[in-house]
């Protein structure tokens, strides 16, 4: 019999998950990832440069088998999107039985994804930072944005500094911030100036430059680089004390360490390992509260359908497993 499949709207989203939901989900599902019970093939890129469109779209497909959910994350980056005041990252996901294949229920999927890349640094944090208390963010976007209000959730920071080069964004972020917190918000005038003595450094803008060199990072720092292009100094990556990654395969293709492999200077075995298998101790984390240690996180579907798999339960009263029990089992 064919079931009623049902549309999950933004404000549908919103009211069944808080960011601290989120969180605790990106946790959970890095472990389970990491615990082989998730299936995800790598991310396919449809990019448009190819036929002149200076846009990309991924398809993200994944089986989450402790929320008995099968998706796929359709999400991509739009240029031109901001002179329409429409976001950057435009995102939908598809849920289906896992059984009959048949459709659940199409989400929408821009907050679920803005929410998740913010958690992401801030899990990845949880476990390799030391302490953090001040923030630097370069790239006052939409998911700077939101990695400062998961960074905020999780940890006692004292101080947020922001880089961009659009003096707009840095003053929509600071305004943002200051109206979910009294902590300080500082707008830089340099990367140079918000990553000196930084604790925990974000990179998250649509550059693909060198934004953090070696030298402004403190022993100790956190770096977490999250752009869909390369945004960090060669130096700070082949000087860095550990790396890591929330999804090797995926690394290998793309993001901040793509050009390394390729130039067979990276190899598998300089990555430490992901950011789940970190959380299970499955491999080692931090060692030294002096370490310099860099994330390239480019964003797992799992994550997504695992948000959206949550949502649809509790708006269908289909009973939620409690997706907490499972934590390090
Ligand atoms: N890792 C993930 O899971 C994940 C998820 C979503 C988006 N992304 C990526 O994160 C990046 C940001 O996405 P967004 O939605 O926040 O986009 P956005 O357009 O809202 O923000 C990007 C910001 O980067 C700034 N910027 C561009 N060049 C810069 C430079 N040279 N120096 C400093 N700032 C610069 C822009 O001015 C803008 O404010 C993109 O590359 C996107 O593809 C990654």
């Amino acid at each position: 019999m064919m079931n009623e499949a049902i549309i999950m709207t933004q404000a549908d989203v919103k009211k069944y998950v808080s960011i601290k939901d989120i969180i605790d989900i990106v946790e959970q599902t890095y472990v389970w990832y990491a615990q082989n019970e998730i299936i995800m093939p790598s991310k396919i890129t449809l990019n448009m440069h190819e036929l002149g469109l200076p846009n990309w779209i991924n398809s993200m497909p994944s089986y989450v088998r402790p929320l008995d959910t099968l998706g796929i994350k359709w999400a991509g980056g739009f240029i031109g999107n901001k002179k329409l005041g429409l976001p950057y990252i435009m995102a939908e996901i598809l849920l289906n039985d896992p059984l009959t294949g048949q459709l659940r229920a199409l989400v929408d999927g821009n907050w679920i994804t803005d929410i998740r890349t913010g958690a992401q640094t801030a899990v990845a944090a949880k476990y390799l930072a030391v302490n953090p208390e001040v923030l630097a963010i370069i790239g006052a976007g939409v998911q700077g944005i939101s990695t400062a209000l998961c960074m905020l959730e999780t940890f006692e920071l004292k101080e947020i500094r922001v880089a961009d080069i659009s003096a707009d964004a840095c003053e929509k972020f600071a305004r943002e911030i200051g109206q979910k917190t009294s902590v300080p918000v500082k707008v830089c005038k340099t990367n140079e100036e918000a990553v000196k003595d930084a604790d925990v450094i974000v990179t998250v803008t649509t550059a693909d430059e060198a934004l953090v060199k070696a030298e402004w990072v403190k022993p100790g720092a956190f770096v977490s680089s999250k752009g869909s292009y390369q945004e960090l100094d060669e130096n700070l990556i082949f000087k860095a004390d550990k790396l890591y990654v929330d999804h090797l395969e995926q690394n290998l293709h793309r993001g901040e360490f793509l050009k390394y492999f390729l130039e067979g200077r990276l190899k598998k075995e300089d990555i430490v390992g992901e950011i789940g298998e970190v959380i299970c101790g499955k491999v080692i984390g931090r060692k030294d509260k002096d370490e310099r240690i860099v994330a390239s996180l480019i964003g797992m579907g799992c994550l997504d359908i695992a948000i959206a798999a949550v949502v649809y339960r509790k708006m269908t009263s289909i009973v939620v497993p409690d997706y907490k029990k499972f934590k390090l089992a």
